[in-house]
């Protein structure tokens, strides 16, 4: 059996590390193509290099742009390579406008998708991952879900057929990293203490690309940061939004860094007292690591863990993001195995794919 899997952004990056390698282990023939969505070193290649990703087949070369640009130009030039190389099924993950394009290129040619992070569900409707996300999921003939409430809410759409839980490919990475990932040095190198410091990671286009959201946001930040540190791995993206905006007397206070890789954000946040994010992926990790998060978001893809009163939606309020990150909060314990299955997704990605091989 032939895969053709599609990434092009940071998230993917991480749940290809996973799935990559156990299709390696299954015997699985696998082409990787990156679209280059996301291009700075600091952003792509360093997760290539510390999560020992094949070097891919092709490189598209997309880089940044709109929506339709970044879909649109990928979907054309996917479609050559579908053509020549005539996949059994074409792989993708999570929301990005690189799983879109490659859903929608595939599933035009009649190749299967899989989708691995199918079935998750967030208000707004409008958030361009949504929109990835719920077209991914209804041109896919597989779609592996992370948590059972995924399959609930592909059910609610009248989508059973191909329908599978294995789990969170993320919980896989993070347990097998978990032992190496080395808090310490991370945290001599930051000037930071234990336990002693927030956090913070803002990107989403809603709190980015709305000025007065952004303003908020880092005037939270800022005032958090006079009681407790508070360090901020910088998007570019948003970097870029606080020069538009001219907020760089809200973020002076605040320790800001690049973007840091896969084992270096991880070790940070171990050692973190609390995260303040809008990233879909981070505030999963928080739960992986044990670390209570505040979620910049009106709703969440991972509702489990707010219902659980882990992790508190805090969307854009500045008083409820001062007052939460300033708590302190209740003893939980995070039970990640009953959410986001037993750390064997990948593995169980790569045997239904096995199965699946006879009927293509
Ligand atoms: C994308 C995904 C989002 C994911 C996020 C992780 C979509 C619609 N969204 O959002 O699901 O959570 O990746 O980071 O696909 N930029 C650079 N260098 C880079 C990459 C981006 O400077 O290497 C800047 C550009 O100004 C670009 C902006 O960041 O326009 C946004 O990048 P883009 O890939 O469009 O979306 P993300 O916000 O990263």
């Amino acid at each position: 059996m032939r895969v053709c899997t599609v990434v092009g952004a940071r998230p993917q990056f991480i749940k290809e590390a996973v799935v990559g390698e156990a299709l390696k282990k299954y015997k699985i023939e696998e082409l990787l193509v990156n679209t280059g969505q996301h291009y700075d070193s600091n952003m792509a290649d360093v997760f290539f290099d510390c999560l020992s990703i094949k070097i891919p087949d092709y490189n598209l070369g997309i880089g940044s742009g709109s929506h339709s640009f970044q879909t649109g130009t990928a979907m054309i030039r996917l479609e050559e390579i579908l053509i020549k190389e005539t996949p059994d099924m074409v792989l993708v993950y999570g929301d990005t406008n690189a799983t879109l394009a490659a859903a929608l290129a595939a599933a035009k040619l009649k190749i299967p998708v899989a989708h691995v992070e199918a079935g998750l569900r967030q208000h707004p409707k409008d958030m361009p991952e949504e929109i990835n996300r719920v077209v991914t999921d209804h041109v896919s003939s597989l779609l592996f879900c992370p948590t059972k409430k995924a399959v609930e809410n592909l059910a609610g759409e009248g989508i059973s057929k191909g329908v599978h839980f294995v789990g969170d490919v993320m919980y896989d990475l993070f347990l097998k990293m978990k032992a190496r990932l080395d808090v310490p040095t991370i945290l001599k190198r930051l000037g930071l203490e234990e336990k002693r410091f927030i956090l913070a990671t803002v990107h989403r286009d809603f709190n980015t690309d709305n000025p007065n959201r952004l303003k908020t946001i880092l005037s939270a930040l800022d005032e958090i940061t006079q009681e407790i540190p508070v360090i901020l791995p910088l998007h570019p993206r948003t970097r870029k939004a606080i020069s538009k905006n001219g907020c760089e007397e809200l973020v002076k206070r605040l320790q800001i860094v690049e973007p840091l890789a896969y084992h270096e954000m991880m070790a940070l946040l171990v050692g973190s007292k609390k995260v303040i994010t809008d990233s879909g992926g981070l505030q999963k990790e928080a739960y992986f690591a044990g670390v209570p998060a505040l979620v910049m978001m009106p709703d969440t893809a991972w509702i489990e863990l707010v219902e659980a009163g882990w992790n508190v939606l805090v969307d854009a309020g500045k008083g409820t993001i001062v007052k939460e990150a300033l708590s302190e909060g209740k003893e939980s314990k995070s039970n990640a195995e009953l959410i986001y299955g037993d750390g064997q997704a990948g593995q169980k990605i790569a045997d239904i794919l096995t199965r699946q091989a006879w009927r293509i």
